[in-house]
């Protein structure tokens, strides 16, 4: 899979891939991550890739140009699946939805500043709107970094045991059992005996409770 990154902060990004499950996933070809500085784009002498609102009002907006240069740019040597728009005005992001952009080869990101892209953008080349959540951030940056993390860890091989972004939270549409490590008593709080009695479809059948369980409590809404 690649996934180019169009913002006007690439180095805001760059920390957040050289590191841990997102750098050991670049580094074993499973997934190319590519950054691409919005500014080199413009054909403004002053680099500048954002203007004054038509009509008025406060804030700046993404111009079209810029964008589009680069957008056609990448779309010159590969075609690609989703030109995603991060915006908070978008879907909101699920595991569904990620599973689904895990399957896919080529993504591009596109990240919002200021007040937005000019509404053209949205019109002629985005594919796809996603939100993180119901609160606006200053950039779409973060919210790439966690479409691209929530994608990544999804692909085959990328985890060390196979199995567990199967046993994540929301896989099944329940959040995840409670787990315990050593010791198995702490302060006289002992781990639940069913865990420790090594009857593997037993211990199975508790964690499918307990996340049952779980979910009934913290999230409803998600065995409606
Ligand atoms: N950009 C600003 N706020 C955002 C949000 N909540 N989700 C996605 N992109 C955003």
């Amino acid at each position: 899979m690649r996934i180019d990154i169009i913002t006007c902060l690439p180095r805001l990004l760059d920390s957040f891939f050289a590191h841990s499950i997102l750098q050991r996933a670049q580094q074993g070809g499973y997934v190319e991550v590519v950054v691409h500085d919005l500014r080199d784009y413009t054909a403004d002498k002053h680099r500048r890739v954002d203007d004054y609102a038509f009509g008025g009002g406060a804030g700046m907006v993404m111009q079209i140009e810029p964008i589009a240069r680069c957008i056609r740019a990448l779309q010159a040597d590969r075609t690609y699946d989703e030109i995603i728009y991060m915006t908070p005005d978008g879907e909101r992001l699920n595991q569904r939805t990620a599973n689904a952009l895990s399957l896919r080869q080529n993504l591009i990101i596109l990240c919002g500043h200021y007040k937005g892209v000019d509404e053209r953008v949205r019109a002629l080349f985005i594919t796809k709107e996603i939100s993180i959540g119901d609160y606006v951030l200053s950039g779409g940056e973060l919210a790439a970094c966690v479409l691209s993390d929530a994608i990544i860890r999804l692909l085959p091989g990328v985890l060390n045991d196979e199995t567990s972004a199967l046993t994540d939270s929301f896989q099944d549409n329940l959040l995840a059992p409670p787990v315990y490590t050593r010791p198995a008593e702490f302060e006289g709080h002992r781990v639940p005996d069913i865990l420790l009695s090594g009857h593997e479809a037993k211990i199975d059948e508790w964690r499918h409770e307990q996340a049952l369980e779980r979910t009934r409590i913290r999230r409803p809404d998600l065995l409606e």
